[in-house]
Parts: C-alpha cells; sequence; structure tokens
C-alpha cells in the first residue's frame, strides 16, 4: 500500500463526472487500499478517487463508529430522508469548513471489491460522508452547497474532515 496525493480544491480533476467501474482489476484493488491508508493518514472520514486523481467511481468511507472502513464502488443512494445541518469539511479543502444541510438518513447500494452487491444505511456523520463522498464523484465539492461561507478550522476539532 502507498499513500497518494490529496488534490486540492482548484485542481480540475476535482470538477470531472467519474466513470463507473465495470470490473475489479488488481490496479483497482490497489488504489483502494492506498484511498483507505491515505484517508486514514490524513485525519479524513471518506475520500472519493477524483481527490487523488482518478476519475473512477469509488470512495472510501470510515467515520470511526467501528463498523468501516467501507470501500464502495459505482455507489448510487437509493433512499434518503431527514435533515441535518451542520459543519462540514473536506480532505481536498484543507483548514476550511462550512455549514451544510444534508439527509439526516441514507440508504445506497455499492458493489464491494469482489463486486458483490451490499447496501450500507447511515444515520448522522455516516448519512452525511455518504452524501459528500458520491457528489466527488459528479465533480462536486461541499463548498457549493455551503451556506453562511466558509470558515478556519483548528486541527483538534473531530470531525473536520470528510
Ligand atoms: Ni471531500
Amino acid at each position: 500500500m502507498a499513500l497518494r496525493t490529496i488534490r486540492i480544491q482548484g485542481d480540475p480533476v476535482l470538477n470531472k463526472e467519474c466513470r463507473p467501474i465495470a470490473e475489479v482489476t488488481p490496479r483497482i484493488r490497489t488504489l483502494a487500499e492506498d484511498m483507505v491508508e491515505t484517508m486514514y493518514e490524513a485525519n479524513g472520514v471518506g475520500l472519493a478517487a477524483p481527490q487523488v486523481g482518478i476519475l473512477k467511481r469509488l470512495v472510501v468511507i470510515d467515520v470511526g463508529d467501528g463498523q468501516g472502513p467501507f470501500i464502495m464502488i459505482n455507489p448510487q443512494i437509493v433512499e434518503s430522508s431527514g435533515e441535518q445541518t451542520g459543519d462540514e469539511g473536506c480532505l481536498s479543502v484543507p483548514g476550511k469548513a462550512g455549514c451544510v444541510t444534508r439527509p439526516n438518513h441514507v440508504r445506497a447500494k455499492y458493489f464491494d471489491l469482489d463486486m458483490k452487491e451490499c447496501e450500507i444505511v447511515g444515520d448522522e456523520l455516516l448519512a452525511r460522508a455518504i452524501c459528500h463522498e458520491l457528489d466527488h464523484l459528479d465533480g462536486h465539492l461541499y463548498v457549493e452547497k455551503v451556506t453562511g461561507g466558509l470558515h478556519d478550522v483548528t486541527y483538534d476539532k473531530e470531525d473536520e474532515e470528510e
């Protein structure tokens, strides 16, 4: 496994639509493992492939609730409900956070590394992370959804990065 370089806002790769993954090749498996390692190293709770410069529909998520890491190929939200409003950050927008309203409950389908269809159901932070990471696959950053502007965050906040 190896750490990958996280692309920062302004890099055009972050604004592109990602392509579905048809087959889990050794390269995809390595990419997924590297993304998990890179996410943990950066103290993030999620990372999407375009954030490491790869335009494929792959995200990794671990919100620290003991369930993760989830490695999600071709994820799709199939149900969402409720509402939560709170601070959100992104490893591609370092040192910043902003207030975003998201669904409070999300159900999503995805494929795992064996291309087996799986389902994830999340509330609160996990729901927020799923929405945030899936937005990356369509070229969208959370900053587009912020109300009230971005503010600086200090690095001892536990929910600073998603
Ligand atoms: Ni992000």
